[in-house]
């Protein structure tokens, strides 16, 4: 079992960015990313389609020797972690907008939050909001559309530019001083949310934690370490798309497969 990968999904590449801190941190593990480009955005799909979706991908990693799972996709967590933890037995890290480690930065006592409509809508939201930022002023704001415009029109384009001027400009008005990247496509336009913030604001991904957190629960089970490094990325989509983004972003060419769960 420890030689076999760990698997890793979003609805599209966004979750490439916390594989990217998986990868440095664990570099003695092989990785299988799933990216269910066919369903892209997740964020503005039901959540019972979601959990289904989750726990069928879910299902088709442990029938392909997953050893853990990474759920790197908050909306995907928000909708459907819940019932993959019932449904598959796997060490399984699912990824939640930073809200908790926000509440330690911040100094005006306003954070900001970006991500889907459907990760701000759900119940483990309001929860973690609840829970864990009682007497803090979190504004949260959906960006619908901003993951699919990274993906088909690329973080630099004048659509994902628009986008981000609509939604940043709240949060720098409200003097929010930290920002959560609520969405794992958002890294991939950090900069460009820092440039529309005033200087000094703190962005706040989950790549780093998440893979300390994966490190734990394969430590924990005694399945650490056992692979090569080795990294094979599939999509549901068209793999030719797919293919250029992962290939920039890893700066080695890898053959994509097609595959559906
Ligand atoms: N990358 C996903 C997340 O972290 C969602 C993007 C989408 O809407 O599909 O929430």
């Amino acid at each position: 079992m420890t030689s076999h990968p760990i698997a890793v999904f979003d609805s599209g590449l966004g979750g490439l960015t916390v594989l990217r801190a998986l990868r440095e941190r664990l570099p003695q593990e092989d990785f299988f990313y799933f990216a269910d480009t066919r369903f892209l955005p997740y964020g503005d799909r039901p959540e019972t389609f979601l959990r289904e979706r989750g726990v069928l991908i879910a299902e088709a990693l442990v029938k392909r020797g997953a050893k853990a799972l990474v759920i790197a996709c908050n909306t995907a967590t928000a909708a459907a972690a819940e019932a993959i933890r019932a449904a598959v037995d796997l060490p399984i890290v699912a990824l939640e907008p930073g809200v908790k480690p926000a509440v330690g930065l911040t100094n005006s006592g306003v954070i900001g939050v970006l991500a889907t409509t459907r990760t701000l809508e759900s119940e483990r939201f309001q929860r973690l909001v609840g829970n864990h930022a009682n007497g803090y002023r979190v504004l949260a704001q959906a960006c619908p559309g901003l993951a699919e415009a990274i993906e088909a029109q690329g973080p630099d384009s004048a659509e994902v530019s628009a986008l981000l001027d609509a939604f940043v400009a709240p949060l720098a008005a409200a003097l929010a001083d930290v920002v959560v990247l609520g969405c794992t496509h958002y890294p991939w336009v950090a900069e460009a949310i820092a440039r529309r913030m005033p200087a000094g604001t703190v962005l706040l991904d989950t790549g780093e934690p998440v893979a300390r957190q994966l490190e734990r629960l394969l430590a924990a089970g005694n399945i650490l370490g056992g692979g090569q490094g080795r990294l094979t990325v599939a999509t549901s989509g068209a793999p030719a798309s797919v293919a250029a983004t992962v290939n920039r972003l890893f700066g080695q060419k890898l053959k994509i497969e097609h595959w559906e769960p």
